[in-house]
């Protein structure tokens, strides 16, 4: 790593167990943050965490049920407790769901909106204070290109991740008087256990293997491949840097120009 960008300052990471919140979490602690790693699979985040050390930071690994108020407020004044300040949140928990509309039952419409949607408004909400006190922080909100556009059989999931990108607009507007940055990232096809999981489910579906079904969407993409999570992890700590303090309120494609917008 050339250049640290975050030596001494907090990260907090939802969903750092696995995938793309594990890569941020690496990529902040290789940058010199601290790092705060919120989840509810505690064995894999305990590893998370643990494998910070060697990048010479401070690391914890929290159990985080985001679509838990209580528990989410408990978390962040530990954090808070733990190192004074908060300056990164991103809020990449989440789970995919899919099912054809009329097949889609209200505890599943709920439950993906409540930790996909709610979770992230418990977390900026719980973090705001902080940084408007501080006044300074960014957030980075993880969408997804289903966030932007949809497909068939995915409508709960696409609803929650459209509705993460109305959240940060509107959060980046009442935090910008503060030195606040909130912006969105909405990543395409990543691999990660949640791709895997979706390649077994859809491609069982619609009578492919899951080798077959990620080798289609690879071909979807004008890049002809699939993104690995460090790449998204990185347009994450951009937006958490100092480069991109005049952005906010963006919600930005990091998908191999799957959606041009
Ligand atoms: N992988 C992709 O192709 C892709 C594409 C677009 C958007 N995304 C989004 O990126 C984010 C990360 O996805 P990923 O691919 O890394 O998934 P992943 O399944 O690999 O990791 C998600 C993590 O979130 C955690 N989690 C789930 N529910 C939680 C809860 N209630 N509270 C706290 N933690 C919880 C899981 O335990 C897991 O560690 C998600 O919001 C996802 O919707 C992923």
């Amino acid at each position: 790593m050339e250049q640290k960008r975050f030596v001494g300052q907090v990260a907090v990471i939802t969903g750092a167990a696995k995938g793309i919140g594990q890569a941020t979490a690496i990529r902040f602690a290789e940058e010199g943050a601290n790092v705060a790693c919120l989840d509810v699979d505690d064995v894999a985040n305990e590893a998370t965490a643990r494998s910070l050390h060697q990048y010479g930071v401070d690391a914890i690994a929290l159990h985080c049920n985001v679509a838990d108020m209580e528990n989410v407020k408990t978390v962040f004044a530990s954090i808070l407790e733990r190192w004074g300040r908060i300056d990164v949140l991103v809020t990449s928990a989440g789970i995919y769901t899919g099912a054809p509309l009329v097949d889609v039952s209200l505890e599943q419409w709920q439950r993906t909106i409540d930790i996909n949607l709610t979770g992230v408004f418990l977390c900026n909400q719980a973090v705001a204070p902080i940084m408007m006190q501080q006044r300074s922080g960014s957030i980075v909100n993880i969408s997804s290109m289903a966030g932007k556009t949809s497909w068939p059989g995915t409508m709960e999931y696409s609803a929650s991740k459209s509705g993460v990108i109305g959240l940060t607009r509107s959060v980046a507007q009442e935090l910008a008087p503060y030195g606040v940055t909130v912006n969105a990232v909405c990543p395409g096809n990543t691999l990660t256990e949640m791709v895997r999981g979706v390649a077994e489910q859809v491609g069982t579906r619609d009578g492919m293997t899951a080798e077959e079904w990620l080798q289609m969407r690879a071909n979807d993409c004008p890049m002809k491949r699939l993104a690995e999570p460090w790449e998204i992890a990185g347009v994450i700590a951009f937006l958490a840097s100092k480069d991109s303090r005049y952005i906010t309120g963006q919600a930005i494609e990091v998908d191999g120009g799957m959606v041009m917008s």
